[in-house]
């Protein structure tokens, strides 16, 4: 497993549980990258490719495209006043990461392990399985006001995950459905799927900010308050055993949007 993220103490914390609950059938490898840096992001990204690939041969490969912020925060006509170069430089930076950064690490992970096959090839079927999770929001299907910066970068990235699966609609494998317990009605398995997955209202960092963001649209700073001294917001272990139960069914339509309560 290969963990991306800024801050070197998180990702070795990570690490640790990773390996712990993997029982030694786990390896975690580490790699401390601001995403948001689009100067660096594209060699720094390309480099852990390229080392995950020659470390083995694949039966499937699943990309979980996670990071994200919050973004400015505010009525839109209050968050940019003109002159003032900060606030553009905050916008660039949101976009930057949530949109533009989570295209290209998706379009990337593709094209290494889709396309040039060969490279990562599987000793059983030729090919390996590739699956992509873009961590979508409600955000991305209903605007919420105050969020109009973060509910545009996740329909951005949505309809961009969206796209690339109609891209590889046809890609289906050759072997007979037998070999694997997930094996489709057709006897043959997508060899490329894209979830938009919304992992609902989870207790994280960025839900603490937003529950005590001052600028934050009335009704949801009182939704996010209220559901938190309800106890009502999901742990991440929840809504992740969730993903993992949707991945490993595969059921799912490619490219489709679906949230923690849809299923
Ligand atoms: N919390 C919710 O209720 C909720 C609901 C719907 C969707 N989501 C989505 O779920 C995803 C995770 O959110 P969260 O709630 O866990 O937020 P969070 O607590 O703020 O965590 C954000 C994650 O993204 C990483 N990250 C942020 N900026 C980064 C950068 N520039 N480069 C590399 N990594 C970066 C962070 O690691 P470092 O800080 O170590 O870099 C951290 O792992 C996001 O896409 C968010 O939009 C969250």
């Amino acid at each position: 497993m290969v963990l991306i993220s800024r801050s070197a103490e998180s990702l070795r914390e990570a690490a640790r549980m990773t390996e712990e609950r993997g029982r030694g059938a786990v390896t975690a490898r580490c790699h401390e990258m601001d995403l948001s840096d689009l100067d660096t992001v594209g060699d720094e990204f390309q480099s852990v490719l390229e080392s995950s690939s020659r470390a083995g041969r694949y039966d499937s490969c699943l990309l979980v495209n996670n990071a994200g912020s919050v973004g400015p925060v505010g009525l839109a006509s209050s968050l940019f006043s003109p002159g003032e170069s900060n606030n553009m430089r905050e916008l660039r930076r949101a976009v930057d990461l949530n949109v533009t950064s989570s295209i290209w690490i998706s379009a990337q992970f593709t094209k290494k392990f889709l396309d040039s096959p060969s490279i990562a090839c599987t000793s059983t079927a030729g090919s390996p399985l590739v699956r992509i999770v873009n961590t979508s929001s409600l955000c991305a299907l209903e605007p919420f006001p105050t969020m109009s910066i973060y509910s545009a970068g996740k329909a951005g990235r949505d309809m961009f995950h969206r796209a690339l699966a109609k891209e590889h609609s046809t890609d289906y494998s050759h072997e007979d459905s037998s070999s694997h317990p997930n094996g489709n009605r057709q006897g043959r398995r997508q060899m490329f799927k894209v979830l938009n997955y919304a992992p609902g209202l989870c207790d994280t960092q960025m839900s603490e900010y937003l529950a005590d963001c001052a600028v934050l649209d009335e009704g949801l700073h009182e939704y996010y308050t209220k559901s938190k001294e309800d106890d009502k917001w999901i742990r991440p272990e929840d809504t992740a055993k969730k993903l993992i139960r949707i991945i490993d069914l595969d059921e799912f339509e490619s490219g489709s949007h679906v949230d923690y309560w849809d299923v």
